[in-house]
């Protein structure tokens, strides 16, 4: 039996855009005995029309309102690429409420208002498809959803924002200072003209927000997120780090927590062992322990036009597998069924333990370090390891670097606020969370 093509309308023929029309295109004839049926994008919509006819020549009718791709009875799923939480929220809904299935690239869009699109598209009985929204070519949501399902998830710890890891690495291997590796990654074309979302952890906490969800059963709490970027941090920290036996990775972190879940976005201190340390450059990696499988980990490129258009043209062939399916027996959007989410909450990152990497700019004078130590035993804080840096020629002051055992924030923070108070202590710490993921 034949059936008709899935009709697929375009939104957006950006880098992403681009690289599925291509994908799709060059790979059709395996798509279509994959999917059952071909997969066509028969319409797109784009501001910049004239890209969007070099893009299809001919094969597509082009747009300039995406808003007229929502509407279209002659389209049976939409692809939103335009990115954002203004107009792609309008048209994300005005398709739905046309009954159209979704398929979208965009992490902002679901990490703040998805609870709100999954509630209407569970209404209207569509899909919405978001493979391509976390880590890019990874198909972590589909592990997390379909292949982990028999597991208990432990933990999530994800290298999920390209960017970052780029500019950390680069720190790294050439000592240099953060603002002087972010100019070189924008002129290499890896981070943004305005890299704020990158730089400041919040595209990686929309991504975490997202495997959270999806990993605990619970609403997307991006809202509840702690996040910390790389933007104040050190290159001396990261040599530190490197002397201590650990790198420095901005990870995407969502755990079990004994009164809810942890969900926070920091630079943290791994052992330079995991495999996760040494993932370098622009790569992504996502770790997850289940508590059947143990610890898995998917690696990859989490940007680029045909690493990100393999996750939207995967979600295609899905809606073109599962279109004919009775809503209720589909995959659900967060993995857990609708009716059975948990109200976990996000615990406050006082509540969270882990090991503290400290750095103390202090005068070079005897009882200094019996100073520091007092007030950590004080806390009931124990110490792993410590080493004090030879003075600079001619300075009286120098660091101390110590790495903790776990404790709880709220005491750490209380140590460090005494022990910036000490007059032997010259500047703020700098204080960085490591953790064992075991
Ligand atoms: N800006 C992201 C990154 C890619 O640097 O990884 C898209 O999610």
């Amino acid at each position: 039996m034949s059936i008709g093509a899935l009709r697929v309308g375009l939104a957006g023929v950006g880098t992403v855009g681009g690289g599925t029309w291509t994908v799709l295109n060059r790979n059709s004839d395996e798509i279509q005995r994959r999917a059952g049926r071909p997969i066509d994008i028969t319409a797109v919509a784009d501001l910049d029309q004239a890209k969007a006819k070099t893009l299809t020549s001919g094969k597509a009718r082009v747009l300039s309102d995406a808003m007229a791709l929502a509407r279209d009875p002659e389209i049976d799923v939409v692809i939103e690429l335009i990115g954002g939480y203004g107009f792609a929220k309008e048209f994300v809904l005005a398709a739905i409420s046309h009954g159209k299935h979704v398929v979208t690239a965009n992490k902002a869009l679901l990490a703040v208002h998805g609870n709100e699109i999954f509630a209407a598209a569970q209404k209207q009985g569509v899909m919405v498809a978001f493979e391509a929204a976390v880590a890019g070519g990874i198909p972590i949501i589909k592990a997390l959803r379909e292949g982990l399902t028999a597991n208990r998830i432990e933990w999530i710890a994800g290298i999920i924002n390209g960017t970052t890891n780029f500019i950390l690495s680069e720190m790294r291997d050439k000592g240099l200072p953060f603002d002087a590796v972010l100019k070189e990654a924008q002129r290499l074309g890896y981070a943004e003209a305005d890299p704020t979302f990158d730089v400041e952890g919040v595209d990686a906490a929309h991504k975490a927000a997202i495997m959270s969800a999806i990993a605990f059963g619970v609403p997307m709490q991006f809202d509840r997120a702690h996040i910390e970027g790389i933007s104040s941090l050190q290159a001396k920290d990261i040599a530190y780090a490197e002397q201590l036996g650990y790198r420095i990775k901005l990870l995407g972190i969502t755990k079990r927590h004994a009164e809810g879940i942890e969900l926070r976005v920091h630079p943290t201190l791994i052992s330079s062992k995991k495999l996760i340390a040494n993932v370098e450059g622009a790569m992504n990696a996502v770790w997850v322990k289940g508590d059947a499988v143990g610890h898995t980990m998917y690696y990859g490129k989490g940007a680029g036009a045909e690493p990100t258009a393999s996750a939207v043209v995967a979600d295609l062939v899905d809606v073109a597998r599962m279109l004919t399916a009775d809503p209720a027996h589909r995959v659900p959007y967060l993995a857990f069924q609708p009716d059975q989410m948990s109200a976990l909450a996000v615990v406050p990152i006082a509540q969270v333990r882990s090991c503290y990497y400290l750095r103390l700019r202090v005068k070079d004078q005897p009882g200094v370090l019996a100073d520091i130590t007092r007030v950590l035993a004080d806390g009931q804080i124990s110490i792993d390891t410590f080493f004090q840096r030879e003075p600079d020629e001619g300075m009286a002051e120098t660091d101390v670097v110590l790495i903790t055992h776990q404790c709880v924030e709220h005491d750490m923070q209380a140590a460090i606020a005494r022990i910036e108070k000490l007059s032997t202590v010259l500047t703020q710490a700098v204080m960085l969370r490591m953790e064992a993921f075991v």
